[in-house]
């Protein structure tokens, strides 16, 4: 028996979806990939359109702290996700019809994220772009807020976290891999601010949902991670019962 969901057949309305929020380095990014792979669902990166309107704002000349016109900039924001057979990299980003795949995912453009994001008109703008990436089969949503704001109804919510030192060195390594240059030391100081400011701005500010599943990863590897969060989701998807079962 397949274990793709067809949820469609039965509610045709309603696409599920799975919202996974956390901090920076937490994780998130990894476990939505083989989470939305393991299930064959789409996949919304939602920080990263806020790293390209800090990106756009950029190249267009327009301050980060220009509400209006910054929300102007998301609302027209020309972005293209293409997939690619890259695991490390599954989705090629276009801005503007510029690949910018790696320069979005620079230290400097998530804190330029993180100050755009501040920004209620700026996060208005972008709730019904985001909520259009929820298409059947189903929708893996990475974030700050989409448990809390974006999709409310999410069949399952995910708050993925570790210690601030834990994530700094993931990060670090990742960007490493990458061949981008940093330290660990000002990653780290770059991850308490970031913290900071996301989770004490007034709009919709990084937290737990209330009916969220809490994962404190900074004890456990990867794998273990995404075991746990997959059996969340078979059992939230009504799969538990049917997967590996004996011949
Ligand atoms: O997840 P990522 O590190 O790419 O996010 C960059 C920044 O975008 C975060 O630090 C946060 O300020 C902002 N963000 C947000 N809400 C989301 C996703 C990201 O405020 N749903």
């Amino acid at each position: 028996m397949s274990d793709t969901p067809d949820v469609n057949a039965s509610t045709p309305q309603r696409v599920p979806v799975i919202a996974i929020d956390g901090p920076s380095g937490s994780g998130k990014g990894a476990v939505t990939q083989r989470l939305a792979a393991a299930l064959g669902f789409h996949i919304l990166d939602s920080g990263a359109l806020y790293r390209l309107i800090g990106l756009a704002a950029r190249k267009h000349q327009v301050g980060l702290a220009d509400e209006v016109a910054l929300a102007a900039i998301a609302r027209q924001l020309d972005v293209n996700f293409v997939a690619t057979d890259d695991a490390e990299e599954p989705l090629q980003v276009e801005l503007e019809g510029e690949t910018v795949t790696r320069l979005i995912r620079t230290d400097a453009a998530g804190t330029d994220a993180s100050a755009v994001a501040r920004l209620p008109l700026v996060r208005d703008a972008l709730i019904q772009r985001q909520r259009d990436f929820a298409r059947a089969p189903g929708l893996v949503a990475d974030g700050r807020d989409m448990g809390t704001v974006v999709f409310t109804d999410a069949i399952l919510k995910i708050y993925l976290t570790a210690s601030a030192e834990a994530r700094a060195e993931r990060r670090y390594k990742q960007l490493k891999d990458k061949g981008m240059g940093v330290s660990l030391h000002d990653l780290f100081l770059s991850i308490q601010t970031r913290d900071e400011q996301d989770m004490n701005r007034a709009a919709a500010p990084l937290r737990p949902a209330a009916d969220a599943l809490l994962v404190d990863s900074t004890e456990m590897a990867l794998d273990e991670v995404f075991a746990l969060v997959l059996a969340a989701a078979r059992a939230s998807l009504g799969l538990a019962a049917t997967v590996d079962q004996p011949a």
